[in-house]
């Protein structure tokens, strides 16, 4: 089996393409659409829970208004965050979405999100307890990243079996080496978005033993490349495209 054919599918926040993301329904569906691992946003209620939304507020995603951070577990769990497409859904927790992937047998990339980093370092922080109770086989199947690199070296200082990935977007990325913090933290991978991936870069990349997985691929042309330029996993809004690219790649070089 090549490169293509093992090229790993993240749903990016569940299969957002059809179910309100980050949400236990988006989580199943990326499943139930043959995803490899679904990928998730956590960060902190105000009470300390840990809850999976991508946005530091929910009025993007809920039928509330208010930053996460200023809100309960209690009162983020009351909201709707079924609005694209509507279909009533719950702002996850942290464990109930392990307990998802656990029982559907998959894997999980989560990233820690915050406001800043030092926000980030304490989602980190409450994070930690967690990870650390995990066992096999999910303990395996986690891939932890972040755009705030502190906080995924923080949970690899502390938790030394987490496979952990180096998160990266912006332009300033184009010029800057994105190998070196990765390696520095004993990361497994970069996650680079899909304007800072060249082929040379994933052939630098494998060169030093890292892998490389991009965000966020939805045009099916932008699959097809990415996937000739032997990326290890891609991130997208349709897992189900990455799936059937992936097929036929794999079955055209067959013949
Ligand atoms: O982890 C990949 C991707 O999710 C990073 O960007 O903004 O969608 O969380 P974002
Ligand atoms: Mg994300």
């Amino acid at each position: 089996m090549n490169q293509r054919q093992r090229a790993v599918c993240f749903a990016h926040r569940g299969a957002r393409g059809h179910a309100p993301e980050n949400t236990l329904l988006a989580f199943a569906l990326a499943f139930d659409l043959g995803a490899d691992a679904i990928e998730c946003d956590v960060q902190r209620s105000r009470d300390g829970e840990l809850v999976i939304i991508h946005d530091g507020t929910v009025n993007r995603t809920t039928n509330g208004a208010g930053a996460v951070a200023a809100l309960s577990c209690d009162e983020l769990a009351a909201l709707d965050a079924g609005r694209f497409p509507r279909i009533p859904q719950r702002i996850p927790t942290l464990e109930e979405t392990l307990n998802l992937v656990r029982e559907r047998g998959g894997a999980i990339n989560l990233e820690i999100k915050g406001e800043s980093v030092e926000d980030s370092v304490g989602t980190a922080r409450a994070v930690e307890p967690i990870l650390r109770e995990l066992d096999e086989p999910l303990r395996s199947r986690l891939l932890v990243s972040s755009f705030e690199l502190p906080a995924v070296a923080l949970l690899k200082e502390r938790l030394p079996w987490l496979r952990v990935a180096a998160l990266y977007s912006g332009r300033e990325w184009q010029k800057q080496d994105m190998l070196a913090p990765a390696l520095a933290m004993d990361a497994e991978a970069i996650h680079p978005g899909v304007g800072l991936t060249t082929a040379e870069l994933v052939a630098q990349a494998h060169a030093k033993g890292l892998r490389v997985n991009v965000w966020t691929a939805n045009r099916r042309a932008t699959i097809r490349k990415l996937l000739a330029w032997d990326v290890d996993g891609l991130f997208s809004d349709y897992p189900e495209r990455v799936i059937i690219a992936r097929a036929q790649m794999a079955a055209l070089e067959a013949r």
